[in-house]
């Protein structure tokens, strides 16, 4: 039989384990403890609608073929019940639904369910990029984690909903202003893996990227103790380039001259600027740490008062270096 040959055919492809590091033509790779379930459990669910799509087709075609209507023949009255076939059709997408639902609530509990041991990380989402806090306090745009090990992130919203999706760990959540949300995953094999914003949030929702950094056995702990000392090694120019770029504010400030969806900050230390009362104002220190801590107290004109406050998320030492960097002449030339 044609249609039954051509379904176990595509079982067969489909069935086809993919290998772990490189993902399949389905799959990215599989580097979390979650992942192989989760594949398992979609093609399955794949292969059944595949095999059950192609059955009731062909069934349909043949039915179609062989009652059309014809000349000199009458329709017949069907009959009302057939209930050996009624059980059947009951019966099988019984058994099948009930297998599907439990690997699917196992797997839900499993991914649910954090250990007990996990590392925490913090995670924030805003419009458009994400930040990262290690328990020692140090903030990163990247997601830095070591391999086998479970790792929980604890994730908020500063501002619209968000979704955090790590496609390689096959794990998706919701971020959620005004609430906290939870995941976690074991990574399983060291490397950089993409993460994206899965939730529509607005103009540059499609640029809301952020890496996955899988550190080999002990190379979490010397990346992280470097990384976190940055205000002490770096310059205050430097160290507010890199503030600058890993807090999101390139995200809407352009160091190029050209408007965002806020203004550039291209030369902005003493710059004279409407705003968008009428008044005008020179930019010095006290205008840019405003702007930071109260985004929407003084608005350039033009612009929409849609920045989120950085209260409490910046150190003072922090903003200083912001300011320095802002007030380097040569600052924007250097970071492209
Ligand atoms: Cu954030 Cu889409």
């Amino acid at each position: 039989m044609t249609a039954l040959h051509l379904a176990q055919m595509l079982l067969a492809r489909i069935a086809i384990a993919p290998d772990p590091e490189d993902g399949s033509f389905w799959m990215p790779p599989q580097v979390s403890t979650v992942a192989h379930s989760v594949d398992w459990l979609f093609n399955f669910i794949l292969a059944i609608s595949v095999f059950f799509f192609i059955l009731i087709t062909f069934v349909m075609v043949i039915f179609v073929l062989k009652y059309r209507r014809r000349e000199g023949q009458t329709a017949q009255d069907s009959p009302s019940h057939n209930l050996p076939l009624e059980l059947t059709w009951t019966a099988i997408p019984l058994v099948l639904v009930i297998i599907i639902f439990f690997f699917g609530f196992k797997g839900f509990l499993d991914m649910a369910t954090p250990p007990a041991n996990a590392y925490e990380v913090m995670v924030e989402g805003q419009k458009w990029n994400w930040s990262f806090t290690y328990p020692n306090g140090y903030v990163d745009e990247n997601l830095h984690v070591p391999v086998d090990r479970p790792v929980q992130l604890v994730m908020s919203s500063a501002d619209v909903i968000h979704s955090l999706y790590v496609p390689a760990f096959r794990i998706k959540m919701d971020v959620v202003p005004g609430r906290y949300s939870k995941a976690w995953f074991e990574a399983t094999q060291p490397g950089e893996y993409d993460l994206f914003c899965a939730e529509y949030c607005g103009t540059s929702h499609s640029d809301m990227l952020a890496l996955v950094i899988v550190h080999p056995p002990g190379e979490f702990e010397i990346w992280l103790e470097k990384a976190s000392n940055f205000l002490e090694t770096m310059s205050p120019v430097d160290a507010g380039r890199k503030l600058f770029q890993v807090r999101g504010c390139t995200q809407c400030h352009s160091m190029d001259g050209s408007a965002k969806t806020g203004p550039t900050l291209l030369g902005v230390f003493g710059r004279t600027e409407q705003m968008a009362d009428g008044s005008s104002i020179t930019v010095d220190e006290n205008y840019i740490r405003e702007s930071i801590l109260e985004p929407n107290a003084r608005v350039v004109a033009g612009f929409e008062p849609v920045m989120p406050t950085y209260q409490g998320r910046l150190k003072d030492a922090e903003i200083m270096a912001i300011i320095e960097y802002l007030k380097a002449p040569t600052g924007a030339s250097q970071e492209e």
